[in-house]
């Protein structure tokens, strides 16, 4: 149960969540190798999971801009790490908000898939500025093996992540609730996961307003000039 406190601080977060990603979203670059990173001087936000999973729906739902980050039926759409500079008029840009390539997608070549996990990792580990991970998780599927390796890794190199359950709209009712209490299960023994697990559907808007307000508690609101 949520106290009447907790209730009023979600509605806040919820209403700065909505205030910040209204302020636009500038696609900036593509980047292939650590050497271009842009340099870390404000918050990074990235967005990983399984190829196909729903990250490039998910940053265009969370933007309200239908084509800002390209999405596809093939898996292995997005195949290098694409910054997006949040609320770029206020002070330089909020956060970079990054889409991740996919993992688990079978048919790339071996070498392809070593590069880019030689990549993800160096990014990973070495990001200093990189604040929270959303692990996005196909709401009809679960943690699958790569997930849990990839939490793996954030564990280790102590990087925060947040599970967001996409796609739920094609669950059917009461799923959901079994689908959570699992994965909240396996999260116990995480200690860089966030205990909080947020449901969402980009194709029926749903949970979204939720993932707006864990980005806005990221940022340091005052210096964007919001006032609550
Ligand atoms: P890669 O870039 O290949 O790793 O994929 P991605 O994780 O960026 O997935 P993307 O956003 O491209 O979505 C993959 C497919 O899932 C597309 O056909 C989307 O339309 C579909 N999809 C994404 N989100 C939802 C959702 O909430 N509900 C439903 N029903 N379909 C979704
Ligand atoms: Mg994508």
């Amino acid at each position: 149960m949520m106290t009447d406190q907790q209730d009023n601080q979600t509605a806040a977060l919820v209403e700065a969540g909505r205030w910040l990603l209204a302020q636009g979203t500038e696609f900036k670059f593509g980047v292939v190798a650590l050497e271009a990173l842009p340099a870390p001087d404000r918050i990074e936000i990235a967005f990983a999971g399984r190829s196909n999973v729903g990250k490039s729906s998910l940053i265009n739902a969370l933007t309200g801009t239908k084509g800002l980050a390209r999405t596809s039926n093939t898996p292995g759409r997005t195949q290098e790490l694409n910054f997006f500079l949040l609320a770029p008029q206020r002070n330089d840009g909020a956060a970079w908000l990054v889409d991740l390539p996919g993992y688990g997608y079978a048919r790339e070549s071996k070498t392809k898939i070593a590069a880019w996990n030689k990549l993800l990792n160096a990014y990973l580990r070495g990001r200093p500025n990189l604040r929270r991970i959303f692990m996005l998780v196909d709401s009809r599927h679960g943690l699958k093996k790569n997930d849990l390796a990839m939490m793996d890794d954030l564990d280790m190199a102590a990087v925060s992540y947040q599970i967001v359950l996409t796609k739920t709209d094609k669950l059917k009712s009461g799923a959901l609730d079994a689908l959570i209490e699992q994965t909240q299960t396996a999260l116990q023994k995480r200690p860089a996961a966030h205990p909080e697990i947020i449901a969402t559907s980009s194709e029926k808007n749903q949970g979204i307003e939720l993932v707006r307000a864990a980005i806005a508690s990221l940022v340091d609101l005052s210096e964007l000039g919001y006032k609550a």
